[in-house]
């Protein structure tokens, strides 16, 4: 039996739209100019992309006839052209704007802090589980864009061996610290990254107008002492801030800031402004961008200088704090996997006369993250 949901209980026709009432009793419009951009014809069927040209119509576009036929499809007869159109119930409703637009916004997006310490088995996932199974590799993309972070563990640790994985989701992203990128501490050092330093939380490349989304680093060697890993959900913090500063939240959302690159191995300034935090469409966060190291010197305006430090050391703190930082140890096999648009990751200073230290680090688009998701959850 066909779900109440996709039963037309009653069609009728208003000036500019269909209208069409389901067995659920729920209600849609379907605008006339969308419908016809939406005929099925419209759309290539390989490349599934619109072959339709909007303005080979007029904006005035009606339809002559409608129907529902035997099968329960609405069959338009159009004015222009002698065109007509089919739609199969269960489309209509899959893709009414109307409905859609009356839901309520769910983020994606599970907030944590330190108390995710506990229980890291809910973004830890074995290297093979990935590699052997379309479940696997999904609920590897759910902890990412879930919780923006996860840990692989018993990979492979052969150099650019992460790369296999990584291809189960997509392909990688390119910067110009190369692919992969290696984390050891050497003389003359063109990113703090590679020194045996503390790096406080961070995101990288934020000086990027489009900085990478994930980030993989994968644990090859790791017999220094020191070198903690650390990770804080920049989400999180964002959204404390908004509960409990909504001024200094303000603030942060709406001021670009400088970030700059210019280390010596490049012919290349890179210089990019852009709030710390920013939010999307519909006001859920969109990303954070925080690393003290590659900030521009503040060009902001006079009178905005002392409240935006105020506010960027607030910021600073909160993501420093023990109460948001999982802290955690990498061990060999490890890739360490992150939303570096959203989680920021860190490490203690370590020790490189005590043993070595070697990561290998990765970048891919949030696209890819993304549209690989979509496309195993079989979402359109
Ligand atoms: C980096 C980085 C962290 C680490 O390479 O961007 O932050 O644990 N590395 O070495
Ligand atoms: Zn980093």
């Amino acid at each position: 039996m066909k779900k109440l949901k996709f039963t037309i209980k009653k069609i009728s026709i208003s000036s500019k739209s269909i209208n069409i009432k389901w067995g659920d009793g729920k209600l849609s419009y379907f605008h006339f100019l969308w419908l016809r951009d939406n005929c099925p014809s419209a759309i290539h069927p390989n490349a599934r992309m619109r072959i339709f040209n909007l303005l080979n119509v007029s904006k005035n576009i009606y339809p002559i006839n409608y129907l529902i036929d035997k099968k329960g499809d609405v069959i338009l007869d159009w004015s222009e052209d002698n065109h007509q159109s089919t739609y199969t119930a269960k489309w209509l409703r899959e893709n009414c704007y109307t409905i859609h637009n009356n839901n309520k916004y769910l983020s994606p997006y599970i907030l944590w802090d330190n108390n995710l310490t506990n229980k890291l088995n809910i973004i830890t996932i074995e290297y093979q589980e990935v590699m052997d199974s379309d479940e696997g590799l999904l609920k590897w993309l759910k902890q990412l864009h879930h919780y923006g972070f996860s840990i692989v563990k018993n990979s492979p640790v052969e150099k650019k061996s992460a790369l296999k994985i990584l291809n189960r989701i997509s392909h990688i992203r390119e910067t110009f610290f190369g692919s992969p990128f290696e984390v050891i501490n050497i003389p003359n050092p063109n990113n703090t990254a590679y020194t045996a330093d503390a790096l406080r939380s961070h995101t990288d490349l934020p000086y990027y107008e489009y900085a990478p989304g994930y980030q993989f680093l994968h644990c090859l060697v790791n017999s220094a002492t020191g070198g903690m890993s650390s990770s804080v959900d920049g989400f999180a913090v964002a959204n404390y801030l908004r509960d409990t500063k909504k001024n200094i939240f303000k603030l942060l959302i709406k001021t670009p800031i400088k970030f700059k690159d210019n280390n010596y191995t490049q012919d290349k300034i890179r210089i990019h402004h852009s709030p710390l935090i920013s939010l999307n469409k519909d006001g859920d966060f969109n990303e954070i961008r925080f690393n003290m190291a590659a900030m521009g010197t503040l060009d902001i305006h006079n009178d905005l200088m002392e409240e935006y430090y105020l506010a960027y050391r607030m910021l600073a703190q909160l993501l420093n704090d023990p109460k948001f930082l999982v802290n955690f140890r990498l061990n060999v096999g490890d890739i360490f996997s992150f939303n570096n648009r959203r989680v920021l990751h860190g490490r203690t200073q370590f020790n490189p006369n005590s043993g070595h230290r070697h990561l290998q680090g990765y970048y891919l688009d949030r696209d890819e993250i993304l549209s690989r998701l979509n496309y195993l959850k079989k979402i359109n």
